[in-house]
């Protein structure tokens, strides 16, 4: 399974990549915005910055909601860098979008995703990567984790190539979850990744270690 870090903050994706496990970045403009990036140089700039940081694929969504804008825009966003997928909304115009793409070669990834009939629509359409968000769905009392079982059975069932993309994970259950049903890959703000790493007996065991290493070398 691939790790990505869902966010736009280079300090988290620095933080992860060193880590040695990440093997790619997704944002949204919310990230974006949240992370005080404004205007389209800035914003372009800081797409180019997060690829000089990490190696693997970077996700940068469009603006646009209409066919020809989204066409235009996600043309300008896969020439900043080899590693630029193109994120395109769940929407009719998404879809052609990323039809278009497929078709010249270009890479997507087809975001807000909620429903299994929207993940057979963009695999169709030949969507690199569909993100299906887990944590807004828990949000609203539907089970996100019973949408990435039923996308894997579907896209299981034809041998589509679309990977699945575990998005709107809030927590370290959510990663092993999607891990579990077979998501191809998870992105996850930082706190839930290295939140991985952490279990008391650890912490006990390797105080208890060092303990009895230092008894022994007074
Ligand atoms: C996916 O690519 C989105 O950036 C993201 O996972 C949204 O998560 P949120 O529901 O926590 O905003």
């Amino acid at each position: 399974m691939k790790f990505f870090i869902d966010t736009a903050n280079l300090a988290d994706i620095k933080q992860a990549y060193d880590l040695g496990v990440l093997d790619g970045v997704t944002t949204n403009p919310s990230l974006m915005a949240k992370e005080g990036i404004t205007g389209q140089e800035n914003i372009l700039n800081h797409y180019v910055e997060i690829c000089n940081t990490v190696e693997g694929d970077v996700s940068a969504e469009v603006i646009a909601t209409d066919f020809d804008g989204m066409v235009k825009e996600g043309h300008e966003l896969a020439a900043l860098h080899k590693n630029i997928v193109v994120k395109i909304p769940m929407t009719p115009a998404g879809i052609k979008a990323i039809k278009h793409f497929s078709n010249k070669g270009i890479r997507t990834n087809c975001t807000l995703i909620f429903s299994a009939g929207q993940a057979l629509l963009a695999a169709k359409a030949g969507a690199t990567y569909i993100s299906p968000f887990l944590g807004r769905l828990d949000d609203i009392s539907f089970n996100g984790l019973d949408l990435i079982e039923q996308i894997r059975g579907i896209y299981d069932n034809y041998l589509f190539d679309t990977e699945i993309l575990a998005a709107s994970v809030r927590h370290p259950m959510h990663i092993i979850k999607c891990a579990e049903l077979g998501a191809d890959v998870v992105t996850a703000p930082l706190k839930a990744i290295m939140a991985l790493a952490n279990h008391p007996l650890t912490d006990a065991g390797l105080a208890q270690f060092l303990a009895d290493h230092a008894k022994g070398n007074q």
